[in-house]
Parts: C-alpha cells; sequence; structure tokens
C-alpha cells in the first residue's frame, strides 16, 4: 500500500509547529515601566520616547484612553487637546458633541497614528502656561500619553530647561500600530490605555476582553515579570474598536432559535490563537486515521468474539438474570475499554460496608467502607450512569474525585469513588468548630479552578460540570481538593461552538449564571459563574442564599462595595469574620476581583478557567510566602 501525504503531512506539521511556536513568542513594544519619571535619561531599550516604528503598516487607525478631569472634561476640551475628531469621540464614546464627562470616566479617543522617524506618534500642540515644565505636562495635563523625554526630544531642548509661556509645545502623544505578528492573531488596533494606581494586567485584560497572554507580550511583559506603574501607557490589542459598552453586552436573545449557530467566537484573540492548534491536531489527526481505523476495526472485532463469553458469565452471577441486554453490552464496554475501572461484586461491597449500614453512611446514599484495602466511597445510584461513567474513565486529575470501580445489583448501581477523609467543603466554610485559614481557602480555590481548567480544556469533547457548589467539593486528609459529582456534566459542543441550548434547567439554585437560567445556554462559563460563586462562599463564610438575602438589590453591589468605594472598612465587612483579619488585604480585594469578573453577565466577559487558574496560583505563592513572614498557621 503506497501513502503519497505522509511526507507532506510532515514538512506541513513541522511548519505548523514552528509557526505555533514562534508566534507565541513574539513581543510587540517594551513597557515603559518607570522610565517616564527619569526625565533626564534616555534608555535606550525603552519606550520613553514613544513605540517603535515596528508595526506592519507606517500608519494606521488607533485608540488613545484619556480621564477626564477639568478644565478637559468636554468633548470639544478634551478634542483640543488631543487633536483628536470631537465627532469620532462623541460617537465611539455614544455622548453628544456638547456633552461633559463625569469625572474621571475613561474617554475613548480615536486618532490617526503614524511613524515619525523611529517612532510612531500622533501629534498633539499646546500651548504653554505659566509654571509649565515638562514633567507635569507629560504626567499630569496628558495624563502619561507623552513623556517629558518625548516632548524633550521635539522642541531639542534638554528637558530640565523651562518653557516659556505662551510658546507652542509639540506634543508627540503615544500610539502604535499592530505588528505582523498581531494581526496574524487577529488584532487590528492597539490601544494606548492609561493606568490607574489599581491597575494590573489581569484587570485590564479582563476590563477589554482581552488574552491576558497577548496584553502581556504586546508590552514585552509576562507572567513573572508583569508589574505595572501608574501613569504609564500600556498597548491594549483590540480587534474590534473599543466601546463603553464593552462590560454590559447585551446577552443573547431568548428568541434565539436552537438550530441557529452560537454568538460567533468569543474573547477577541483566544480564538485566533487556537487556530494553529487545530491545524496542527488537525494534521496529526489525519495522519493517524489509517491507524486509529485500523485499532477500531479490530477492538470491534475483538469485541463481538468476545462478548458470547462474558454473557456467559453475567448470567450465571447475577441471580435475577433481569440486565437488559444495553446494559450488559455498557458493563463490557467498560471492562474492555480500561483496565482501571474494576467490576466489584455485590458482596464485595455489602462486606465494605457493613451491609450498607447507618454506620457507615456518609450523607444521602453515600457509604464509607473499605475496599480492596483502600477506603472508599460507595455511591448508590438510580438511573442512568452511563454518562457519569463514560467521562470519569476519560478524566485522571488529581482535583477531580476519580471511580476506582463499578458494580451492577438488581438495577442499582454502586459506584466506587476515592475517599476524601475531610469532606465536603461547605461543610468546612459554613459549620461552627470547623475553619480554613486564609491560605488553606485559596488552596482550595486554586485545586477546584485547575480541577475545572482541566475538564473544560484537556477532556475531549471539552466538558461543564455544571452542578460546581460548595457540597461537591471534596477535601482530602491534607485539605486539597477534589470535584466530585459528574452526574450532571455534559460536553459541550465540542471545538469552536463552545454554546448549546437546553430546555432543561438543572443545577442548583443561586449558582445558575443568568444566560443559563434565562435561555438555557451551556458553555464553560456557566461552571466560571458557580466558581465565583463558590469563591464568594469561601472568603464570606456565608452560604449564597444568605448572599442573596443579605444583598437585597443584588450581590455585584456588594462586591463594588469592596472594588470601588470603602476600601479596607468594605473588605472588612465582606471577608468571613471567622478569619479576624488574619489576611493579606491585598491579596483578598485581587480575589474579590476575580470573583466580580466570574459574576458578570455576560459569559463571554467571563475569564476563562485557565486565566483564574493562573492568577490564583500567583496569589497562592504570594500568600504562602506572606504566612511565612506573619507565622501565621493552620
Ligand atoms: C514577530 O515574531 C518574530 C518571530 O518570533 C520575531 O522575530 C519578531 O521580532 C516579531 N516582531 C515584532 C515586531 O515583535
Ligand atoms: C495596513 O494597510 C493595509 C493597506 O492600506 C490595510 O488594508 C490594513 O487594514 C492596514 N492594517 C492595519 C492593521 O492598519
Ligand atoms: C484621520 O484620518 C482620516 C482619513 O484619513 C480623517 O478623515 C480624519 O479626520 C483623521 N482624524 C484626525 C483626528 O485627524
Ligand atoms: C447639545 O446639542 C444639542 C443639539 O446638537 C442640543 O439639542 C442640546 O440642547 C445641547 N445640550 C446642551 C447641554 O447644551
Ligand atoms: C508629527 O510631527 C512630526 C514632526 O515632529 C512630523 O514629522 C510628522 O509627520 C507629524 N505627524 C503627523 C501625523 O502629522
Ligand atoms: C502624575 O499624575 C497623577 C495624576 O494624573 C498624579 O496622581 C501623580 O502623583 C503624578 N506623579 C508624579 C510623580 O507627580
Ligand atoms: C530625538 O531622539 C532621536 C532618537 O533617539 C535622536 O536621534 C534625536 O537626536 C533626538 N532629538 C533631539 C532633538 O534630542
Amino acid at each position: 500500500m503506497a501513502f503519497p501525504l505522509p511526507s507532506t503531512k510532515i514538512i506541513f506539521i513541522i511548519l505548523t509547529i514552528i509557526i505555533c511556536f514562534t508566534s507565541s513568542t513574539f513581543s510587540q513594544q517594551p513597557y515603559i515601566r518607570e522610565d517616564n519619571t527619569d526625565c533626564d535619561s534616555r534608555p535606550k531599550e525603552s519606550s520613553a520616547l514613544g513605540f517603535f516604528c515596528n508595526g506592519l503598516n507606517t500608519s494606521c487607525q488607533a485608540y488613545l484612553t484619556f480621564r477626564s478631569r477639568p478644565p478637559y472634561n468636554t468633548v470639544v476640551a478634551i478634542s483640543d487637546l488631543l487633536a483628536a475628531d470631537p465627532s469620532e469621540i462623541s460617537e465611539i464614546n455614544s455622548v453628544s458633541k456638547n456633552s461633559t464627562f463625569e469625572a474621571n470616566n475613561l474617554v475613548f479617543v480615536p486618532v490617526n497614528c503614524s511613524c515619525s522617524g523611529e517612532f510612531y506618534q500622533t501629534n498633539a500642540s499646546y500651548i504653554a502656561k505659566a509654571d509649565d515644565n515638562y514633567f507635569d505636562l507629560a504626567n499630569n495635563t496628558f495624563q502619561g500619553l507623552t513623556t517629558c523625554q518625548a516632548l524633550a526630544n521635539q522642541t531639542g531642548n534638554p528637558p530640565i530647561l523651562e518653557i516659556e509661556t505662551g510658546q507652542t509645545i509639540r506634543v508627540p502623544l503615544r500610539c502604535a500600530c499592530p505588528t505582523k505578528n498581531q494581526t496574524d492573531v487577529g488584532v487590528n488596533y492597539l490601544m494606548s490605555y492609561l493606568t490607574d494606581y489599581d491597575d494590573d494586567d489581569y484587570k485590564i485584560s479582563v476590563e477589554f476582553g482581552v488574552d491576558n497572554q497577548l496584553l502581556l507580550k504586546a508590552n514585552r511583559l509576562s507572567d513573572l515579570d508583569n508589574t505595572i506603574y501608574p501613569d504609564t501607557t500600556i498597548l491594549v490589542p483590540l480587534k474590534t474598536p473599543p466601546s463603553n459598552s464593552q462590560s454590559i453586552e447585551p446577552l443573547p436573545s431568548p428568541l434565539l432559535p436552537p438550530t441557529s449557530s452560537p454568538p460567533s467566537s468569543s474573547s477577541n484573540t483566544s480564538s485566533k490563537k487556537n487556530t494553529w492548534l487545530y491545524a496542527l491536531f488537525g494534521s496529526i489527526g489525519g495522519l493517524f486515521l489509517l491507524v486509529l481505523g485500523t485499532v477500531i476495526f479490530f477492538t470491534v472485532f475483538r469485541r463481538s468474539k468476545k462478548k458470547s463469553d462474558s454473557v456467559l458469565v453475567s448470567e450465571t452471577s447475577n441471580a435475577g438474570g433481569k440486565i437488559q441486554k444495553e446494559t450488559r453490552e455498557f458493563l463490557d464496554s467498560i471492562s474492555d475499554a480500561t483496565q482501571s475501572l474494576k467490576l466489584y461484586g455485590f458482596e464485595e461491597l455489602m462486606r465494605a460496608t457493613d451491609g450498607f449500614s447507618s454506620a457507615c453512611l456518609i450523607e444521602g446514599s453515600v457509604y464509607r467502607g473499605v475496599v480492596d484495602g483502600i477506603l472508599a466511597a460507595i455511591k448508590r445510584v438510580d438511573g442512568d450512569v452511563s454518562k457519569e461513567i463514560n467521562l470519569q474513565q476519560k478524566i485522571n486529575h488529581f482535583n477531580l474525585i476519580s471511580l476506582s470501580g463499578v458494580c451492577l445489583n438488581k438495577d442499582h448501581w454502586y459506584l466506587v469513588y476515592e475517599y476524601a477523609s475531610n469532606g465536603p467543603l461547605s461543610d468546612w466554610i459554613f459549620s461552627d468548630g470547623k475553619f480554613l485559614n486564609w491560605t488553606q481557602r485559596i488552596q482550595i480555590a486554586f485545586d477546584v479552578a485547575t480541577g475545572l481548567n482541566y475538564l473544560h480544556s484537556f477532556t475531549n469533547p471539552s466538558h461543564v460540570h455544571k452542578d460546581i457548589k460548595s457540597s461537591n467539593i471534596l477535601l482530602d486528609s491534607d485539605f486539597r481538593a477534589k470535584i466530585t459529582n459528574f452526574g450532571l456534566a455534559r460536553a459541550t459542543q465540542a471545538q469552536e461552538g463552545q454554546f448549546s441550548l437546553t430546555n432543561h434547567i438543572v443545577g442548583t439554585i443561586g449558582y445558575l449564571a443568568p444566560e443559563y437560567l434565562q435561555n438555557g445556554i451551556v458553555s464553560t462559563k456557566l461552571d466560571v459563574y458557580a466558581f465565583g460563586v463558590l469563591l464568594m462562599e469561601m472568603l464570606t463564610g456565608k452560604e449564597v442564599s444568605v448572599l442573596h438575602e443579605e444583598n437585597r438589590n443584588s450581590i455585584p453591589d456588594a462586591l463594588s462595595a469592596v472594588l470601588d468605594g470603602e476600601g479596607q472598612e468594605g473588605l472588612r465587612q465582606f471577608m468571613d469574620p471567622a478569619m479576624q483579619g488574619k489576611y493579606p488585604a491585598e491579596f483578598a480585594t485581587f480575589v474579590v476581583r476575580i470573583i466580580d469578573s466570574c459574576l458578570k453577565k455576560n459569559p463571554e466577559t467571563r475569564p476563562p478557567m485557565d486565566e483564574i487558574a493562573q492568577f490564583l496560583s500567583r496569589i497562592l505563592s504570594n500568600s504562602l510566602t506572606w504566612e511565612l513572614s506573619n507565622n501565621i498557621a493552620g
């Protein structure tokens, strides 16, 4: 047999790998850090003079941000200051041309950006007032959209030189055009975003719905080097022009016909980024299709031969003999498909649980028992377990409870799971006499996020748990978390279309995302929402029903009390009193921000689980350091 394709395929795979690798290592402009405050030096490697002309085009549409502050708080004043078009400003900010912005409102300013020598810039001009100096002009009037170094470079003056009153100064504003590397992943615009004192890369990427890694790379930052300073410009890579409705996009219409394709691919960049992966998997898939076909052929052949034996075994061992044919085939497929899942005899489980005595009852229909010399949890299930078993066979992760075996007796299924000795998380956060300290809580949150990320991104097809809540998180002897109860879990539609619709709403009240309750939309963002609720319970020590009762208006109000207004006092009221203030306030605020982003009404603006896991991992390592230095033990 001849294989005409493999050689070209292999070349394609190699090319794909090379392109994947390189496109993931690009970086665009060096972040300015604190260089803007050092007016005397002109660091060569820094973007203090401007962003370098390294883009695909020498000129492009770009965006600046500006915070409205009197006297620059109207469309007219801002467009004058930044030499922008007032009608463009009023349009993109959805305000009329004669309107005045509220103080500190973030205003988007469209500009034409072009290369001037080595640097991109857009030119504004400014008439100097008495006592103006380069630094104050750059930092206060222009809020960081230019630098003292760049101003001095335009006039040829050393930056310390006094500016004459009435003098016209040409002001180069910092803008940039996307590089080839960026347009390749779908980025069309770069926005020079002015950082605030409480900004970090996570907050910014969530705010503008931008992939966090893409944001970091655009500024030559990384997970290890991601400090952001206030009053600087950071480049936000955008697929579409910015808009102030970014975070309050309307929900998909409930009239959406069930067959229509889902709202097209979510946050700006991730899907484009995945294109290469699909290509890669596609080509590998093609290569192995033949091999796979052969394997399947032999498996089926083998299975059909083997079935006659196992039917005999089953019939003799089952007194009732009432097992349906499909069930038996299913049982066969379990024992065939994997060596790791054991078929237990009912007597064995009877012995293990003292005849399912109440002394061994954990709760509901779950019993504790020693099976094969190991403590296990045995759950009796009436009804269809095939989905759960099929999923459990696919997963193998420390943070997902594992199924070791099954048993079928008289139409009842018994599932034998790994045992988690400290029981459900709900016992630990809501009951008196039990207590988890800050680091334990963060470790658990990180564990759950990691488990969910595995479920969302590393099972094929991707799965949604659909019932994340504190009683479905179990703690082992080291207080490491394991997600359990995959009874409601289901596959999301494969690949791009992450959404599917259902008429059958299941789950637990309080944890259900609005788009699911209202429109039956199922996506991994459902778990992200529930995770936000869980995280909130863990921090406040209050059950979701209590949280809803306390905040008659809405839970987001309770969050914004911490994030926007009341600072330390707001945080103190939010946090579980049992912790007695023993938590690092800075990181706690960070977690509140994660909760806030998980509970966003629009599922597309909720961050993906991998990002959440990544941030919790950072908070965890910082918390461990904090714990050591504060001598707070568990
Ligand atoms: C784009 O990516 C290539 C390959 O990694 C890199 O050599 C190049 O410097 C990048 N371009 C820019 C402008 O960052
Ligand atoms: C670059 O220029 C080309 C041709 O003028 C234009 O089609 C394209 O949209 C530009 N790209 C960007 C990112 O501005
Ligand atoms: C930018 O360029 C476009 C066309 O090239 C022009 O219509 C627009 O007025 C320019 N904007 C500014 C602020 O100069
Ligand atoms: C703004 O302009 C519109 C017409 O363009 C006018 O109707 C409106 O009264 C003006 N508002 C203010 C506050 O001047
Ligand atoms: C901005 O001013 C510089 C001179 O400092 C000039 O070279 C450049 O062409 C101007 N850019 C635009 C877009 O007018
Ligand atoms: C820069 O300006 C901001 C306000 O825009 C101000 O809060 C900050 O103190 C200024 N930085 C310096 C170093 O003066
Ligand atoms: C402005 O910066 C460029 C690039 O570093 C340099 O070549 C030029 O001499 C500077 N101009 C002035 C007037 O300082």
